[in-house]
C-alpha cells in the first residue's frame, strides 16, 4: 500500500538541523531554528513557568480529561492578554490548543466552515506552515506583497493595494508581531489604515500572534491587534504561548474568536470545537495549566514578565550591535534595518548561493532565504560573523 508514495515534502528548517548536527567543525553557528536561545546557547525553562509546574504537581489530583475547550481560566487569561484588560470579552472566545498550529489550524476550519469559497490571503514571505494548514484544510490562498528586500521594510501601499482587490469575506492572515521571517513589521499608523480597509471592505482578520513581548513589550505587541478588534465586528486569532512562556514542547495555544455579539461567538466557537473533536479531540493540559498560574498569580506573573523584558532586551541588543558590527564591516548602511527590526528573525537579503557559501565556507547555518535567528547570534563573535558575511556577498 505505501510503495506508491513519493517522498513526503522535506521541512527546509528540520532538514537544516540535521546537517548542522553532521557539521564536525567546532566553530559552527546555527542561525537557522527557531527557538529563544540564552547567551549560553540554551533554552531554558523559565523561572515562573517552573515554580508553577511544582505548584501544579503539589495540587492536581486528577487527569482525566479537561474537555474540549480546555481550561476556562487559562482561555479568558490568554482573552486578556491578547485583546488587553478591556476586551470586550461578551463577544470573544476562546479554546485551549496544542500550540500556536493547533489554534491556526481551528481558526482555519472555522473559515473553511462558515464560508468554503474563502481565499485566505497571506503575506509575502510568510511562515513556512501557514500555507500548508490553511491548504489541508482546504481553504484557497494567495499572496499580498509584504516585504521589499532591497530596503528591509514593509511594502505598505502594495499591500494595501492588493487587498482592496480581495472579496469581501475573505480572510486576511496578519502576523500580530515579529513578522516570520523578515522582522518587519507594521506601525501604528499603518495598522489603522489596515483595520479601516478590512471593516470597509468586510474582509476577516486572522490574527497570528506568536511573539507576544518578544518585539516591543507585551501590551505593544498586541497594539496592531487591539486597533483591529476595535473597528471590525468579527475576528479570529491563534496565539501561541510557545515562545513567550518558553513552553514550546508542551503545545500551548489559544484559538479566539470575535463575533459581532455573544450568541454568533458561541456559535463559532462551537464549529472550532467540533473540527477539533475530529483532529486531535481535547488539548494537553500540563503547558496551558501552567500558563494559567503564572498569569493568575501577581507574583509569578510579574517574574515572568521580568523574565520576559530581558529576553526581549537582549535581542534588542543584539539587534543593535549586529547591524553595527555589520556596518563596519561592510562600510555600509545596507544592513542597519535590522535594528529597527522587531522579533527573534530578520531576514538579511542575501540570495541562495550566499547562504551556502555561508555554511560550506564559514559553518554559519541559516535559512535559504537568508532568515536568522537573533538570539542565535553569538555575542562576542559578531565581528566574525559580520566579516563572514560581508566576504560573501561579491
Ligand atoms: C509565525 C508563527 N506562527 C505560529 C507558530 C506556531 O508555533 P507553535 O505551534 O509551536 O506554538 C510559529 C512557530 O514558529 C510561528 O513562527
Amino acid at each position: 500500500m505505501f510503495e506508491a508514495l513519493p517522498p513526503a515534502p522535506t521541512d527546509k528548517i528540520l532538514a537544516l538541523i540535521e546537517l548542522y548536527r553532521a557539521d564536525p567543525r567546532p566553530g559552527k553557528l546555527d542561525l537557522g531554528v527557531g527557538v529563544y536561545k540564552d547567551r549560553d546557547g540554551r533554552t531554558p525553562v523559565m523561572r515562573a513557568v517552573r515554580e508553577a509546574e511544582k505548584r501544579l504537581l503539589a495540587s492536581q489530583e486528577t487527569k482525566t480529561y479537561l474537555g474540549l475547550v480546555g481550561d476556562a481560566a487559562f482561555n479568558m487569561a490568554m482573552i486578556r492578554l491578547v485583546f488587553g484588560e478591556n476586551a470586550d470579552t461578551a463577544r470573544i472566545r476562546a479554546a485551549q490548543t496544542p500550540g500556536g498550529s493547533g489554534a491556526l489550524r481551528l481558526c482555519a476550519e472555522l473559515i473553511k466552515r462558515s464560508r468554503p469559497e474563502a481565499t485566505v490571503w497571506v503575506s509575502d514571505p510568510t511562515w513556512a506552515n501557514h500555507v500548508p494548514i490553511l491548504r489541508d484544510t482546504g481553504l484557497k490562498v494567495r499572496e499580498y506583497p509584504y516585504f521589499d528586500a532591497d530596503t528591509g521594510t514593509v511594502r505598505f501601499e502594495a499591500m494595501l493595494e492588493a487587498l482592496a482587490k480581495a472579496e469581501s469575506g475573505d480572510a486576511v492572515l496578519l502576523h500580530g508581531c515579529c513578522h516570520n521571517p523578515t522582522g518587519a513589521n507594521l506601525n501604528e499608523a499603518q495598522w489603522t489604515a489596515l483595520a479601516g480597509l478590512l471593516a470597509d471592505k468586510r474582509l476577516l482578520p486572522f490574527i497570528d500572534i506568536a511573539y507576544q513581548g518578544f518585539g516591543e513589550g507585551l501590551d505593544a505587541d498586541a497594539a496592531g491587534l487591539r486597533i483591529v478588534a476595535a473597528k471590525v465586528p468579527e475576528m479570529v486569532a491563534a496565539a501561541s504561548c510557545s515562545k513567550n512562556f518558553a513552553v514550546y514542547r508542551d503545545r500551548v495555544g489559544a484559538a479566539m474568536v470575535m463575533g459581532t455579539n455573544g450568541t454568533q461567538a458561541d456559535a463559532a466557537l462551537g464549529h472550532m470545537l467540533a473540527a477539533a473533536r475530529t483532529l486531535y479531540s481535547m488539548p494537553p493540559d500540563h503547558g496551558a495549566a501552567a500558563v494559567r498560574i503564572v498569569l493568575g498569580d501577581p507574583a509569578l506573573r510579574a517574574d515572568w514578565e521580568a523574565e520576559l523584558d530581558e529576553t526581549r532586551n537582549r535581542m534588542l541588543s543584539l539587534r543593535v550591535k549586529f547591524a553595527e558590527a555589520l556596518r563596519q564591516r561592510s562600510n555600509s548602511d545596507r544592513f542597519d534595518f535590522i535594528a529597527s527590526h522587531r522579533g527573534m528573525f530578520s531576514r538579511l537579503g542575501l540570495t541562495e548561493a550566499q547562504v551556502e557559501r555561508l555554511r560550506n565556507d564559514h559553518g554559519v547555518y541559516m535559512v535559504g532565504d537568508s532568515r536568522i535567528n537573533v538570539a542565535g547570534l553569538p555575542e562576542d563573535r559578531l565581528d566574525d560573523l559580520a566579516k563572514a558575511i560581508v566576504a560573501v556577498l561579491d
